[in-house]
């Protein structure tokens, strides 16, 4: 089981881009998050350390979008991280633009063999992590490390998304996530008491690290 080390912060961004950093400059393979949370954390980490030739720079999940599309997880990093480094890593993207399954399926084969040492995700409003929605059948899924399904939140675009295999094999889980809009969900995956079994609360059954980064507000329910 995971023990979650909670990190009650005033700029909880800033203390996930000095992990992405540190994480970039010892040439770490990186899982960025989508969602609108990790911009400031990227935008900062790009400050912290501009060479990032080392590492190189997964996607935990995807809107089946074009790249340049502004739901994009990808078009995200490239606009508040990529674009600003001096050395790029190397950018494995998934390709939000072929049909999901087979993005899905291509995505699996280059992940094949991969150690990926940090996962960094958001967490939805309603508790879901990567595009693992409550109730979604790609919750259960335990061989595969990426799928692909329905939005089950806002975009309504289709998704393609690692899967929890993918993070249990992961190094450390690093969980960002603010507002007071979050506090719901974070009492509900994290919490000693919580209502509804929501996506995140599957993280505890991990055995890597699990580190949250939040502010007051979205720890209000723990
Ligand atoms: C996505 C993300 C998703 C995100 C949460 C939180 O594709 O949307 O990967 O899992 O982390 O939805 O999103 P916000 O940070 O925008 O609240």
């Amino acid at each position: 089981m995971s023990e979650p080390r909670f990190h009650v912060l005033d700029d909880p961004a800033e203390a996930v881009a000095e992990l992405l950093a540190a994480a970039a400059a010892r040439g770490e393979s990186i899982v960025l998050t989508g969602g609108s949370t990790p911009a400031v954390a990227y935008e900062r980490a790009a400050v912290l350390q501009p060479d990032w030739s080392a590492a190189s720079v997964w996607w935990g999940d995807e809107r089946c979008v074009p790249p340049d599309d502004e739901r994009s997880n990808y078009g995200l990093a490239k606009r508040t991280l990529l674009d600003r480094l001096e050395r790029e890593p190397e950018i494995h993207r998934i390709r939000g633009e072929l049909q999901p399954a087979d993005a899905a399926g291509e995505y699996e084969h280059k992940l094949h063999g991969v150690h990926l040492d940090l996962m960094l995700l958001g967490l939805g409003p309603d508790g879901h992590i990567l595009s693992l929605f409550p109730g979604s059948p790609q919750l259960d899924e335990r061989e595969r490390l990426v799928t692909s399904g329905e939005a089950g939140l806002d975009p309504f675009v289709d998704r393609v998304t690692m899967t929890l295999p993918a993070v249990f094999a992961a190094g450390r889980m690093v969980v960002l996530v603010d507002g007071p809009e979050k506090a719901w969900a974070v009492g509900n995956a994290f919490g000693e008491e919580f209502t509804e079994d929501v996506p995140a609360r599957l993280l505890l059954d991990g055995t890597a690290p699990l580190d949250i980064y939040l502010d007051e507000a979205a720890a209000a329910n723990l």
